[in-house]
């Protein structure tokens, strides 16, 4: 198949979505838990989360344009400032799936698809129990992207929770800690790892 920009302008809405939405390959899998002034918590799974730069330890997600009922991560990062950024592992796949869900802003998506809250330290926003992995975050800019009215959140990481399985000589294996992967909006992948190389030097690099 070859699709010319005719073609993708063509496509009815939902063939364009699913397409446009599995391009770039696998994505990663999170939960992103949150809490709103009156103390009501919100998690839902994203996407697009990508990491912008090490030192200092930051990672952005987009967020998609807000509606009356969708939107609800992004007003409580704007209003409290933290979030957390739990990994989705296989055990709890679907009920991740769910949180995607329109839930009005008074149903905690914890409770309705059956997560736990967690709290650590004295971080505000609640972590996702079930998640062997994650990260308390503190919001520290927005983009607005008015191409298509979508904003970027960055935010830096502020706690990093990582299973001892998933350190394997210097690497974080996510094989090892059960992490998974996204295409599109609804597909799930579970990770193998298929082999580890060195830093390149361009020395090292051998004829081909
Ligand atoms: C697999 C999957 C990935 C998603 N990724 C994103 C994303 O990266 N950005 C986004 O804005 N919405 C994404 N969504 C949609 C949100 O989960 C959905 O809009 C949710 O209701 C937002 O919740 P909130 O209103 O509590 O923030 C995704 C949905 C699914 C099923």
């Amino acid at each position: 198949m070859h699709y010319c920009k005719n073609d993708i302008e063509n496509l009815d809405r939902i063939t364009r979505l699913k397409i446009i939405n599995s391009v770039t390959g696998i994505k990663p899998a999170n939960l992103i838990g949150s809490i709103d002034g009156s103390g009501r918590t919100n998690v839902a799974i994203f996407s697009s989360v990508v990491h912008l730069g090490s030192n200092p330890p930051l990672l952005g997600f987009i967020s998609r344009p807000r509606t009356e009922d969708v939107g609800h991560t992004y007003s409580n990062i704007i209003e409290n400032e933290v979030y957390t950024i739990n990994h989705i592992h296989p055990e709890f796949v679907k009920k991740a799936h769910y949180t995607s869900g329109k839930f009005d802003i008074a149903i905690s998506e914890f409770k309705r698809c059956g997560l736990t809250e967690e709290y650590i330290k004295d971080f505000k926003a609640p972590f996702v129990k079930e998640s062997n992995f994650k990260m308390g975050l503190r919001f520290r800019e927005k983009i607005e992207i008015p191409i298509n009215g979508t904003v970027m959140i960055i935010g830096e990481i502020e706690d990093l929770i990582i299973p001892k399985t998933a350190f394997t000589d210097d690497d974080i294996d996510l094989e090892a800690s059960n992490a998974i992967g996204i295409s599109g909006l609804n597909s799930y992948y579970s990770l193998t790892k298929l082999d580890r190389y060195p830093y390149v030097r361009i020395k090292d690099v051998p004829d081909f």
